[in-house]
């Protein structure tokens, strides 16, 4: 703050390297503290300071407000990244920040990898842990190189490990960094990932390792926004006999799929792929479905030749999809193939935000449709058909027309339940 006549708060993060001589000089004056029991342990609190535990953040955020001189607000890492310097601001403080080491910047410097080109999600998320569990995890799938913010409970370590191993990642999960028990563990087989024993706090790293550092320095972080081209031509993909969803087809499919980072996409009957490899393009975590081996290694081929990774499942849907070690749920399903029994299979299973099938056969749009409003979802649709421009021999242009595909869409819960 800085009118006269309010009390000054300085939010102090701690990374267990000591303060340094700003921090402590603020922290000697202050007259109250909040901050974690474990952060204000960890200091030498000022004679007479009051101090406050932070059980609940708006009631401590309060105490603070009320206090008459000045205040120290302990907090880890960085409190701009992802802490409590938001919450302040969000209540019309205008605190002093002295940030310590975030604890992403400490985690990866313990294994020596930069992470500029990482993706960091938070888990953390009051109303929907699920959600939050699931949003980061998809993130964390879908990127070579991921952070997460982890906390007890529904997004604890044990949410992300196995899975992020299946995918063949190199986890780790530091613990209590900075603290005298620190430990930065590498988790190699699927008891431990399953584990509930972690020191809290912790931060789950997850590294593809034949892309842990990668080729060329990004300059942004993280994903990097919508792929250079989407809706590419079929010719850029390997395919068997035109197995493949044209690129015309597949850009309006893509809209209505909205793939993006902490989304699950996932393409059944996949044939070549090119729905999927092109979500994992946009920072979905994509799972490819698909029943001939052949074109499983299609798939995986694609997704390789344009540097994504694709979960690839071979079997019939919606058999396969009780198998055990089922995949993450989708947010959004494609249908390129498969029949009725495959989108009424998933549907029943699963309810994915969005639903969008292709179909070249005229007699499965009104099943489709009515699949879609049976299981509460809005049905609409639309026939495609591009004649895409082509040479004659004369030298003059004609246009080629390529089969007209239905597709058909619908958004979950708006659909004739309602
Ligand atoms: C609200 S976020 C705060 C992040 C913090 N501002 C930072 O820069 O590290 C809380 C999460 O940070 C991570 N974290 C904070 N301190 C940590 C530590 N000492 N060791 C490992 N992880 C830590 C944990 O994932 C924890 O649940």
């Amino acid at each position: 703050m800085t009118d006269q006549d309010e009390p000054v708060i300085t939010v102090i993060g701690l990374d267990g390297e000591g303060l340094g001589e700003h921090a402590a000089a603020a922290l000697a004056r202050a007259t109250c503290v909040v901050g974690s029991e474990r952060h204000l342990d960890s200091v030498a609190l000022p004679d007479g300071a009051r101090r406050i535990p932070m059980t609940n953040l708006a009631a401590a955020v309060d105490e603070l407000f009320a206090s008459a001189g000045p205040a120290a607000v302990l907090a880890s890492g960085d409190p701009g990244f992802f802490g409590i310097v938001r919450a302040l601001r969000a209540r019309g403080a205008r605190p002093r920040v002295i940030p310590a080491v975030s604890s992403i910047a400490t985690a990866f410097a313990r294994i020596g990898l930069p992470w500029d080109d990482a993706v960091v999600v938070s888990a953390h998320g009051r109303a929907d842990q699920g959600r939050s569990a699931r949003r980061a995890l998809a993130a964390a799938l879908a990127h070579p190189k991921a952070a997460v913010l982890t906390a007890p409970g529904a997004t604890a370590p044990a949410a992300f490990l196995p899975e992020l191993l299946r995918a063949g990642r190199e986890v780790y999960v530091a613990q209590r960094l900075g603290a005298r028990d620190e430990a930065v563990t590498r988790v190699t087989d699927a008891a431990a990932a399953a584990a509930d024993d972690w020191a809290f706090p912790n931060v789950v790293l997850a590294v593809a390792p034949e892309r842990s550092v990668a080729s060329a320095m990004t300059w942004m972080p993280g994903h990097q926004g919508a792929p250079e081209g989407w809706a590419l031509p079929e010719g850029q993909f390997e395919h068997r006999r035109s197995m493949i969803t044209k690129s015309e087809v597949r850009a309006v499919a893509l809209a209505r799929l909205a793939p993006r980072p902490g989304t699950v996409v996932w393409d059944v009957g996949a044939g070549s792929g090119s729905v999927a490899v092109e979500c994992a393009r946009f920072g979905a975590h994509a799972v490819a479905f698909e029943r001939n081996s052949g074109d499983c290694e299609r798939v995986r081929a694609n997704a390789r030749a344009w540097g994504v990774s694709v979960e690839v499942r071979e079997g019939r849907v919606p058999e396969v999809l009780d198998e055990q070690a089922g995949p993450v749920p989708p947010d959004a399903v494609f249908f390129g193939g498969g029949d009725e029994a495959a989108i009424a299979g998933t549907l029943r299973r699963h309810r994915p935000e969005r639903v969008v099938a292709a179909l070249a056969s005229v007699d499965r749009v009104r099943p489709t449709r009515d699949t879609l409003l049976a299981h509460g979802y809005t049905a609409e649709g639309t026939q495609l058909q591009a004649s895409r421009l082509a040479d004659l021999p004369n030298g003059s242009l004609r246009l080629a027309a390529a089969n007209p595909v239905t597709l058909v869409w619908g958004v979950q819960g708006r659909g004739a339940d309602e």
